[in-house]
């Protein structure tokens, strides 16, 4: 007999978070690890910010929020995406959650239905199909090859597409694959999908002000015609370093965003009213922090991917934005480790890279892309020179 339910077992735990764990324990053993597993910026949250949260503490700002996030963070939030988007929202279109993560999980659990299906493009940040799978629906799988730029094509999303279609999830740039979706590639896209009213776009824009070489662009710059059917997703953990803060937010059609609030109001009601005001100075206050964070990326993605085109058998697009590379390594599977074992897999090769070199990787399995691996180079430059090293060691003592 079991407690477990039923629903229990159409979730795997997050990958990510489990290569961190075991890399984290290996390192409280004393194993010397570099960890490029977490999805998260090394940068302290700037100053003014966490300013902004200690005040809310001194001034008694501890009590229960509006279950939608208090209004001064919402009129925040809609003057960002006016400034950034040239968006017009009200704050009842907008609401705030713990983390883009939850947010989207309460866009999907209002929504979808059994039998519902959202698309996601392969490889995806690891939650994506989990959530879709706890809410009830069903996610259909859209492949995305290094050959396109790991970019969903028009032609792809419209054989993707069926009567049950409620969501595709758009997530630019990319996490695991960096990549970052151009006016054209939107405009391709918002072209099927106007011929399907009855697909939502899923719009996770929480890499946002992390790209590289090319502008963000939203669907909604390219198709504004698409606004009732849009939810823009978006957070103050990547840009404002603020992963533990735990602040997120939507903005869309206001009855989406009321059965988002019903969903929050019946679990966690809000998330904390001290992170709440401090992601007020995040989002509304001073951006320069942003312009230092994107500099020390740019140099770290290009330390990495230049040494890992080093690595014999990898293979890595230069990626345009967020904070991983995503190299395949396909051109090592089969080979065989000093220890005589045989790499099967892209799983074989993470725990190579782990046991043998103290590097922790995530295995492109876990974003439904095997035969890749995700680094994320959030790390300092010292610790992704080393790691990227030992990744071409790893790679030449295959045989
Ligand atoms: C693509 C993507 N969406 C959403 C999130 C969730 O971010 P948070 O819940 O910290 O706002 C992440 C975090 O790694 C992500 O990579």
């Amino acid at each position: 007999m079991t407690i477990l339910s039923h629903r229990l077992q159409l979730v795997r735990p997050s990958e990510t978070k489990a290569m961190t764990a075991r890399a984290a324990a290996l390192k409280t053993s004393g194993v010397n690890v570099i960890v490029l597993s977490q999805g998260e910026p090394d940068f302290p949250t700037p100053a003014p910010i966490r300013d902004a949260g200690v005040r809310a503490i001194g001034e008694g700002r501890t009590r229960y929020t509006a279950v939608a996030g208090v209004a001064q963070l919402r009129e925040a939030i809609c003057g960002k995406l006016n400034r950034d988007y040239g968006l017009s929202y009200n704050i009842d279109q907008v609401t705030v959650g713990c983390g883009a993560k939850q947010v989207i999980f309460n866009a999907l659990y209002a929504s979808l239905d059994a039998g519902d299906e959202a698309i996601i493009p392969a490889p995806c940040w690891v939650s994506y199909p989990d959530m879709v799978a706890l809410a009830g629906g069903t996610a259909v799988l859209a492949p995305c090859t290094p050959e396109s730029g790991f970019k969903l094509s028009a032609d792809t999303l419209a054989a993707a597409i069926t009567e049950r279609t409620k969501w595709l999830m758009l997530n630019s740039p990319c996490n695991p694959t960096g990549a970052v979706y151009s006016a054209d590639d939107l405009a391709a896209l918002a072209q099927v999908l106007r011929e399907h009213p009855q697909v939502h776009i899923l719009s996770d824009d929480i890499y946002e002000k992390l790209v590289y070489d090319v502008p963000f662009v939203s669907i909604l710059s390219v198709a504004p015609d698409l606004v009732e059917r849009v939810l823009i997703v978006n957070g103050v953990s990547k840009a404002s370093a603020m992963t533990g803060w735990r602040v997120g937010y939507a903005a869309g059609p206001a009855h989406l965003i009321k059965a988002m609030n019903t969903i929050q109001g019946q679990t966690s009601s809000h998330t904390s009213s001290i992170s709440q005001y401090a992601a007020i100075e995040a989002i509304g206050g001073d951006q320069n922090h942003v312009a230092g964070f994107v500099a020390e990326f740019r140099q770290r993605r290009d330390l990495a991917v230049g040494l890992l085109a080093r690595a014999p058998g990898l293979s890595c697009l230069l990626p345009e934005g967020a904070f991983y590379a995503f190299p395949s390594c396909a051109g090592l599977i089969g080979k065989r480790t000093p220890q005589g074992k045989v790499i099967g897999n892209d799983v074989d090769f993470t725990d190579y890279l782990l046991d043998q070199f103290g590097v922790a990787a995530v295995p492109g399995s876990a974003f439904l892309a095997p035969s890749f691996l995700r680094i994320s180079y959030a790390s300092s430059q010292t610790d992704l020179d080393l790691a990227c090293k030992r990744i071409i060691y790893a790679c030449e003592a295959l045989t």
